[in-house]
C-alpha cells in the first residue's frame, strides 16, 4: 500500500513512519517543511502528485499553552489542515487518518471516556482539534479519527525523557500529581494506526495503552522505579499551583468501544510500554546528552 505520513518528523509521525516502512509499504513521510497541511493549495498538489491509498495525518500543533495565545495558528494547523487533506483524499478517494486527542473531553467524568460521551473541550488546543475531527469527517467519508493521549516515545524531547535526564542528574521535579490520562506509547499508537488503515472502517477510535491510567505523578514514578533511579527526587503537585495558560482536562482516560466491538486487540500495558521506552532513552543517554526542557508537560502531552 502507498501511505502517505504528514507530521513525519514528529513524535508520531516518526513512529508511524517506521511501522509503515518495517512492513514494506510504500511509504512518503512529509515533514512540517516539506509541507504544511494548512497551505490548502500545497495539499492538494502534493495529494495529486504522490496519489496515495492511505493518507495518515500526524501533523498538529501540539504546544497546548501556546494555542491559547495564538487561536488562529491553531485554527490553521489543527482544524483547517485535516479539512484539507480529507477533501484532498476524496478527490483521490483515498482513506484518510487523522489523530486527536483526550483534551476533546472536558474532565469532569469519573472513570474512562468512550465514544458515548460528549466531547466538551475547554481550550483553544482542545476546540481546534474537535473542530479538525468534524471538519474533516463532514468533508470525506472515508475519515477515521483517533483520540490518543498523554504520548510519549523515544524522539526528540519529550515530559519523560525530560524526566529521566533530571532525575540522572539527581535534580528535584515536581510533576502533576492530580491530572490522569491514559499513557500511549507512540510506537503501540503507530502499529494500531496501520492495522486501522488496514481495517478501512470508518470512525472515532480511542487508542491508548491497557491499564487503569496513571496521573503524570504515577507515570514518572514508575519511570524512574524502573529505571533504577531515586524516586525522592519528585514531588507531586497540583495543576493549578503551575498556572498554565490553557486549561487541562482532570480526568482524559480513554477507552474505545469500537475496537473492543471490533475484537481488535488491546494494546499492551502501559507500565510494559514504559519499560521497553525506558531501555530506549536509557541506550541513548549512554551515546548521547538529552537535552533539557525545564517543562513539568514537555513539548507534547496534548
Ligand atoms: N503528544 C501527546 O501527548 C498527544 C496527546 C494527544 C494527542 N496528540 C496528537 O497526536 C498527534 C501527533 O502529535 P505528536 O505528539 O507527534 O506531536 P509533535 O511531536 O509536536 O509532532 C507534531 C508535528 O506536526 C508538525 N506540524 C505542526 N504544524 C504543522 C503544519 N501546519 N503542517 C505540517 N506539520 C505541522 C510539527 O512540526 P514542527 O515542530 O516543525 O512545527 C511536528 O513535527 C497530534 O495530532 C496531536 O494533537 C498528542
Amino acid at each position: 500500500m502507498k501511505i502517505l505520513v504528514t507530521g513525519a518528523g514528529g513524535l508520531v509521525g516518526r513512529a508511524m513512519v517506521k511501522v509503515c516502512a518495517d512492513a514494506g509499504d510504500q511509504i512518503v513521510g512529509l515533514n512540517h517543511t516539506d509541507l504544511d497541511v494548512a497551505d490548502e493549495q500545497k495539499v492538494n498538489a502534493t495529494i495529486e502528485r504522490e496519489r496515495p491509498e492511505l493518507v495518515i495525518n500526524c501533523a498538529a500543533w501540539t504546544d497546548v499553552d501556546g494555542c491559547e495565545l495564538d487561536p488562529q495558528h491553531a485554527q490553521e494547523a489543527n482544524a483547517r489542515g485535516p479539512e484539507f487533506l480529507a477533501s484532498a483524499c476524496r478527490s483521490i478517494d483515498a482513506q484518510f487518518i487523522t489523530i486527536s486527542t483526550d483534551y476533546v473531553f472536558d474532565g469532569e467524568k469519573d472513570g474512562f471516556y468512550t465514544q458515548r460521551d460528549q466531547p466538551n473541550p475547554q481550550g483553544v488546543y482542545a476546540r481546534s482539534k474537535l473542530e479538525g475531527e468534524r471538519r474533516a469527517q463532514t468533508a470525506w467519508a472515508r475519515t477515521s479519527v483517533v483520540r490518543s493521549g498523554y504520548i510519549f516515545g523515544p524522539a526528540g524531547t519529550n515530559f519523560l525523557s525530560t524526566m529521566l535526564a533530571r532525575a540522572r542528574r539527581g535534580e528535584h521535579l515536581r510533576v502533576i500529581n492530580d491530572s490522569f490520562g491514559t499513557p500511549t506509547y507512540a510506537r503501540d499508537l503507530a502499529r494500531q494506526l496501520y492495522r486501522l488503515g488496514q481495517l478501512d472502517l470508518p470512525g472515532i477510535y480511542h487508542v491508548v495503552n491497557a491499564g487503569d491510567g496513571a496521573s503524570f505523578e504515577d507515570f514518572a514514578r514508575a519511570a524512574i522505579e524502573i529505571a533504577g533511579l531515586n524516586d525522592q527526587l519528585l514531588e507531586g503537585v497540583s495543576l493549578k499551583t503551575l498556572n498554565r495558560p490553557a486549561p487541562r482536562p482532570r480526568n482524559s482516560r480513554l477507552r474505545c468501544l469500537l475496537s473492543e466491538a471490533l475484537g481488535l486487540e488491546p494494546l499492551p500495558f502501559w507500565r510494559d510500554a514504559l519499560a521497553d521506552f525506558v531501555s530506549t532513552q536509557t541506550q541513548e543517554e549512554s551515546t548521547s546528552r538529552l537535552a533539557f526542557t525545564p517543562s513539568p508537560f514537555g513539548r507534547g502531552l496534548g
